[in-house]
């Protein structure tokens, strides 16, 4: 049984099994009755994880197209005819021809072994379990009643939640907006497609500092949208390449995450934030400010005020922030905020998506927020992040000295490593897997070749150093394997 496999495409291994395996099948290349490699044969042959052909096999028995009989093996389905007359779906034909692009194969690869505890987990963007709010939940559960938040949302979010984020963002963050102006979402992400499936069109372009987390989500090209890039330094990004890049291009929207920016954790300078503005109003371009890391603050200065706190809600500013990265990613809780003409529009589209966020967890953040819970849990998150984080600088200095330059930023969960001597991103990646670390290879986020995300949020202080040495050793033989 010929099999071809193509690592580089966006399709699945397993799936790729499937396909191809259906086609033979089909096709009467692999007869009805004629036995199948085992497993683990076919896995050696392709030279892949035997869990990725367990997958497709299972994928293959469930559409009637292959059975196992104990102690025999795998065989094709006995009937022919059977086959013809089940005119079963051609899952995978249907599967590639669906509007969302699947994820990026580098990062699905990462998500798929993150939850393996035997790998050191460097890639991950959440806290360990350990810093989450567990105590304070099952207080704020106690005895509760919770019948009455088992209605459907209003699409915006539950009034008196919308309320609890004003009062929040304006004590935290000096944002004045009053609940027709907040929108709850869940989480960050929801909010990323509401906006582009709200106000983007295809072909449209959009300006996005690079790099940038935003570059690894497949939104973008599924919905047809061109990204133009925005170059980064260590005040964040250069706006003054934004005019240039609108008269070429006629930039639709420019989307900045301005405070410890994932992955490089930079923030955007005063006079940066001023100007952005400026040439943003000039031109008549909105701004999406995503504020989704600005709590995580470790060290330094406190970061700017955020863009939306200059240019008031009804301005040139969509701004949304999260509770992902400073209290629960769980939660999925998250608001845009902005004018009310766009909340509304984009409320109507939330109901359509989800029929608006769960009130049960609406009604415990709430309680969550004002009973000062997430206060002491941020001191909680900060303090642990800011020994983590030494850890890992310790660590880079210790085995990378030499062989890398990294970061170190004020805040967020990560630090961003350039290899002097840069290497292909798989090789990396899959060297990584071998010495049982995981971290996030640049390109991911629109990078360059030899950059790597180092998350020091996820692993505790030992995982974090012994991680930082497995790195250091795949770092070494992938150099080795590309002389
Ligand atoms: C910069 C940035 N924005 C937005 C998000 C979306 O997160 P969530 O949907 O959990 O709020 C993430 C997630 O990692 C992120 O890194």
């Amino acid at each position: 049984m010929k099999l071809d496999l193509d690592r580089g495409h966006n399709e699945p291994l397993h799936q790729q099994i499937v396909r191809q395996v259906e086609t033979l099948i089909l096709s009467g290349e692999l007869p009805p009755g004629s036995g199948m490699p085992t497993e683990r044969h076919l896995a050696s042959l392709l030279r892949i994880h035997r869990s990725t052909v367990t997958k497709a096999y299972e994928q293959l028995r469930a559409a009637g197209l292959i059975h196992s009989v104990q102690g025999r093996g795998t065989f094709v389905a006995d009937s022919m005819w059977d086959l013809q007359t089940n005119h079963f779906p051609r899952w995978s034909q249907y599967m590639s021809s669906g509007v969302f692009r699947p994820t990026i194969s580098l990062l699905r690869k990462v998500h798929q072994l993150t939850p393996d505890p035997s790998y050191i987990n460097l890639a991950d963007g959440e806290v360990s379990l350990d810093l989450l709010p567990t105590a304070i939940m099952k207080e704020l559960l106690k005895g509760e009643d919770m019948a009455s938040f088992m209605h459907y949302s209003d699409p915006r979010g539950e009034r008196k939640f919308r309320q609890a984020i004003a009062r929040h963002v304006q004590k935290q963050y000096g944002i004045e907006a009053d609940e027709d102006e907040i929108l709850v979402t869940s989480g960050g992400q929801q909010a990323m497609h509401l906006i582009t499936q709200c106000l983007l069109s295809s072909g449209d372009s959009i300006a996005i500092e690079c790099p940038s987390y935003h570059y690894s989500l497949p939104l973008f090209m599924s919905s047809g949208i061109r990204l133009l890039r925005i170059p980064v330094d260590q005040d964040g990004m250069i706006p003054s390449s934004l005019p240039e890049l609108h008269r070429a291009h006629r930039i639709r929207m420019v989307i900045t995450s301005p405070t410890y920016q994932n992955p490089t954790g930079v923030v955007l300078a005063k006079e940066r934030r001023l100007e952005l503005i400026r040439i943003c109003r000039g031109l008549s371009i909105p701004i999406v400010e995503d504020h989704t890391f600005s709590d995580i603050r470790l060290h330094g200065e406190a970061p700017p005020l955020p863009l939306i706190a200059n240019t008031g809600v009804e301005g040139s500013v969509l701004y949304f922030g999260s509770l992902s990265k400073s209290a629960a990613p769980g939660f999925r809780i998250g608001w845009i905020i902005g004018p009310r003409s766009v909340i509304s529009r984009m409320a109507d589209i939330k109901q359509q998506f989800d029929f608006g966020t769960s009130p049960l967890m609406q009604e415990l953040t709430s309680r969550y927020l004002e009973s000062g819970g997430w206060s002491e849990q941020l001191e909680r998150i900060r303090a642990a992040l800011s020994r983590n984080q030494e850890t890992m600088l310790h660590a880079l200095d210790r085995h990378l000295q030499g062989k890398a330059e990294w970061t170190r930023p004020g805040g967020g969960y990560h630090i961003w490593c350039r290899l002097l001597q840069p290497a292909a991103e798989t090789s990396l990646l899959e060297e990584g897997i071998r010495q049982g670390v995981l971290m996030v290879p640049g390109r991911v986020y629109g990078a360059e070749a030899g950059y790597v995300r180092l998350s020091y949020a996820r692993a505790n202080e030992g995982e974090i150093a012994e991680g930082i040495a497995r790195l250091a050793r795949a770092v070494s033989i992938v150099a080795v394997g590309q002389r």
